[in-house]
């Protein structure tokens, strides 16, 4: 229920602003930035819902139900110039490969710092495991100045079609009730009681985070330069440009009116979920490469060149004996050869593509429109 004007609590809060800052791939992160924007306007604050990625568009009015999400893609990229005015500030993200998105952790480091010890709250979007990401969250606003006074994870439906299936849709409709229930909650405690403060961590065990962040390191360090390297166009590809065109991380490029993924993938698998035509998978044939490529490549390497060879490659030679550095090397040479060839049309024919994703149905959340 929306609080009345007339309402002390409303009173208290109206001239009170708010920014949410968030990142999405598929829509679940923006429906939970949007249900806390919508509960703030309703209890009588000013909000802005700002999309990290969306590289300066401004931002529209904020609907009272999720059934009217709005584009996605709305907001400003870089930080509002009401930053240092909010009186609390929202971070909404999803969790990929066990931390913040990468886009969304640079966000974080280059927060300008707090003058006034802002409040803040943190929501992430997952498939039930969070991660590093509070932690992460909590360490880079403490480091500038802010005062996270409340963090929840929320389950919501898997986007990672790789690896995972869908429940039936049914099923996805009483995700989002539940949570939305929850997080409405949640929304009363931090509006209700300013000096709330309640953080739950997901992995408070240090080891267990530990081993977690590793894993996460390793994958926006690399894991998510190689792995937008094994998307890949099957027949249905009528050269939309749908995919280059609301790619968060601008990565997907335009190459001879066909779509070619670059390094910079943020793994958010928006272009394989919303592509209208389903056209996009994950390449077998380029997982197949790359493994060969990765561990075969200096094996090979070893075996075929003659150590006496490399006393003339003089300043590569310290890479060249190494072995991390030459799995490294061997890896990005076989996504690229990988990619050249399934990006053209001609070779793209040729070459046998078994898809991982093939009949698999795509995710986004039901009202998602980047
Ligand atoms: C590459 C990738 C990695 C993911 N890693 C995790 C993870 O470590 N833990 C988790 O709970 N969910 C993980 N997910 C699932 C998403 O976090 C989850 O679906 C989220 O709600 C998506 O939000 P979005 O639609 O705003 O992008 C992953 C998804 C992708 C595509
Ligand atoms: S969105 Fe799909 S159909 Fe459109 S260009 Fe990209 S891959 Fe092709
Ligand atoms: S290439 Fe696809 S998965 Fe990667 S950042 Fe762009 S939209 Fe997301």
């Amino acid at each position: 229920m929306p609080l009345s004007a007339a309402n002390p609590l409303f009173k208290s809060h109206m001239d009170k602003k708010a920014i949410i800052y968030y990142f999405t791939g598929t829509g679940n992160a923006l429906r939970m930035a949007h249900l806390a924007a919508a509960e703030l306007e309703q209890a009588g604050f000013k909000v802005l819902l700002a999309d990290i990625a969306a590289n300066g568009r401004k931002v529209g009015a904020i609907s009272r139900h999720p059934d009217d999400l709005p584009s996605g893609n709305r907001g400003q990229s870089s930080i509002s110039p009401e930053h240092a005015e909010a009186e609390l500030i929202g971070i909404v993200s999803p969790v990929y490969g066990f931390g913040l998105p990468q886009l969304m952790a640079k966000f974080l480091r280059k927060l300008p710092p707090s003058k006034s010890n802002q409040k803040c709250f943190v929501f992430i979007s997952s498939a039930g495991n969070e991660g590093i990401c509070v932690m992460q969250a909590a360490f880079h606003l403490k480091r500038k100045g802010y005062d996270l006074t409340f963090a929840r994870t929320f389950k919501l439906v898997s986007n990672w079609i790789m690896f995972e299936t869908l429940p039936d849709s049914e099923t996805r409709k009483n995700i989002f009730d539940e949570n939305e229930k929850l997080l409405q909650g949640y929304m009363k405690d931090i509006i209700d009681d300013p000096s709330i403060k309640s953080v739950k961590y997901y992995h408070s065990n240090p080891a267990m985070a530990a081993l977690l962040g590793i894993v996460y390191y390793g994958f926006v360090f690399f894991g998510r330069h190689f792995l937008g390297k094994l998307f890949a166009t099957n027949n249905k590809c009528n050269s939309c440009q749908y995919c280059h065109k609301h790619c968060p991380s601008k990565t997907v490029k335009w190459v001879e009116k066909r779509p070619y993924w670059g390094w910079n993938c943020q793994q958010c698998f928006r272009c394989i979920n919303l592509c209208p035509n389903g056209a996009i998978e994950t390449s077998t044939v380029a997982v197949i490469v790359f493994f060969i490529s990765i561990f075969g490549g200096p094996f090979l390497f070893k075996k075929l060149v003659p150590d006496a060879l490399l006393d003339y490659a003089g300043a590569l030679k310290p890479v060249l004996e190494n072995l991390f550095a030459m799995h490294l090397v061997f890896g990005i040479i076989g996504m690229w050869l990988v990619q050249i060839l399934l990006s053209n049309r001609v070779t793209s024919g040729i070459l046998p593509q078994w898809f991982t994703t093939r009949n698999k149905e795509r995710y986004r959340e039901p009202h998602f429109r980047p």
